[in-house]
């Protein structure tokens, strides 16, 4: 197999009209929830990412039904065929997220044997959270590596009320208890859970399918499990992460950009910082007569200013955008920081950044970036999902040719997200495009349609 990049040549100021994508994180997660309504379900606006593909295909392992219409980005599973418990350790490495499919299953069939998850390289990612909550439940663990067995504990039966306080507010585990929480008999309260928009966007999937949730104030989820659940349809969420890339994108280069149906309430802290920045940003909620366009749009300023950012969970900075961000940071004047607080190895992408001239020091968690006028056009390796698009912003300014590895990632994270680039006007090129992997997965969907 030949390999596979991304070429990226410096490009003109960005400019365009461009529709949002649904979010990966949300659809994600909500094609697992899909388990817990028996019958056939159908999801709009689903993006086609290599990660999708691959939920999918763990969907179609387990038994469902599935037809994916990528042009029409619409989703049907019939989870009424599901007759397996157990996820492969080939599927499991491949993404992180498949453990989100262990609430479901246990919900719905009592037991779940899924082998540890795979995902990015940005820390040590364990699931001590989802398992302490499981526990919680009353759900019975048992490690037989490289698998994890769990089942209910059928000795208590009787409707119990568990009080469950994380420890971090961990948008897995969150997703994991609250969906195995709406067929378990009895009240399940979560504290100090994770209110990012997709788990406010599955939530919102669970109440259509007949789930008893409420969210109240101090980050608590309480949940009253119901005796069934049914199928729905259901828009996902456009992608704030796949929005952020694009405002960044128009930022770099100096152009503009109107995103029609990006959801400016899901990125508030983003946005203030690019206005701080110095950039322009008008959103459906501050209408003015010049810009009275739904969704979120910028002018770039050309010579924007250095911050300061934090990552941390949602409201705070989301860490998905700190790769993205930081690109734009390195060629403002002065100096910026950054302090990355949610995983403990995402700053991988220094280290390419300074590849192509940026001034980076990196302390602990901490780095320090001093501006730069220019980047040099170089060959740069993708570390993450998100690193990735980070490189990508930086090869639009970069002089010359900018080829970008390891671009799996990117496909695992985006839905093309390079054509829309290219109609925005960027230079930009997937190399050996046919040999993509993931691609026969999305082959053998077609030829299981949903009856
Ligand atoms: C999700 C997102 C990911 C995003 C992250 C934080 C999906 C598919 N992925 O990942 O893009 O970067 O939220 O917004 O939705 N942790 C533990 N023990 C656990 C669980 C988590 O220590 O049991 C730690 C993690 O190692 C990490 C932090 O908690 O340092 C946050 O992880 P979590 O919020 O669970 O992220 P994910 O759900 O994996």
């Amino acid at each position: 197999m030949s390999e596979r990049f991304l070429l990226v040549k410096q490009s003109q100021p960005l400019q365009g009209f461009v529709e949002v994508t649904g979010a990966k994180n949300a659809v994600l997660v909500i094609i697992a929830s899909l388990l817990l309504a028996e019958g056939k379900s159908t999801l709009y606006n689903v993006p086609n990412s290599a990660d999708v593909r691959c939920f999918i295909a763990l969907m179609m392992e387990l038994g469902a039904l599935v037809h994916f219409d990528i042009k029409q980005k619409i989703l049907t599973i019939d989870t009424s065929t599901v007759n397996k418990i157990e996820v492969s350790p080939e599927i499991m490495n491949m993404m992180r997220a498949s453990i989100l499919v262990m609430g479901p299953l246990l919900a719905r069939f009592g037991k779940a044997r899924v082998a540890l998850p795979g995902g990015c390289l940005i820390g040590a990612r364990p699931i001590n959270y989802h398992l302490q909550g499981f526990r919680r439940l009353n759900i019975l663990l048992e490690e037989n590596q490289p698998y994890l067995f769990a089942s209910t504990n059928t000795s208590t039966s009787a409707p119990q009320h568990e009080r469950i306080a994380l420890e971090y507010p961990s948008v897995g585990a969150t997703e994991n208890l609250l969906m195995y929480a709406t067929l378990k008999p009895g009240e399940t309260v979560i504290v100090n859970a994770a209110i990012e928009p997709e788990v406010l966007d599955l939530i919102d999937i669970l109440k259509k399918m007949g789930a008893s949730i409420s969210c109240e104030p101090g980050q608590v989820i309480r949940i009253v499990g119901v005796n069934h659940l049914k199928p729905v349809e259901h828009t996902i969420i456009p992608d704030r992460l796949e929005a952020g890339g694009l405002l960044l994108a128009a930022c770099v280069t100096k152009g503009s950009v109107h995103l029609p149906n990006a959801r400016a309430d899901h990125m508030d802290i983003f946005l203030e910082k690019l206005r701080e920045m110095g950039h322009e940003v008008y959103t459906g909620t501050n209408p003015t007569p010049t810009h009275p366009l739904q969704g979120v749009s910028l002018t770039a300023c050309q010579n924007p200013r250095g911050i300061n950012i934090k990552t941390g969970p949602y409201p705070g900075f989301p860490t998905d955008l700190q790769a993205p961000i930081m690109t734009a940071m390195a060629l403002s004047k002065d100096v910026s920081t950054v302090e990355e607080t949610v995983f403990e190895n995402r700053l991988m992408h220094v280290k390419e950044l300074t590849k192509l001239g940026a001034q980076i020091t990196v302390e602990g968690q901490k780095a320090t970036i001093r501006g730069v006028e220019k980047f040099y056009g170089t060959e740069l390796i993708a570390t993450d999902i998100r690193a990735s698009c980070g490189l990508v912003l930086a090869g639009l300014v970069a002089s010359g040719e900018t080829k970008i590895g390891n671009i799996h990632h990117w496909e695992r994270g985006y839905d093309k997200l390079e054509e829309k680039l290219r109609f925005m006007g960027a230079q930009i090129s997937l190399i050996n495009p046919d040999d993509e992997p993931t691609r026969q997965i999305e082959e053998s969907l077609l030829s299981k349609r949903v009856a």
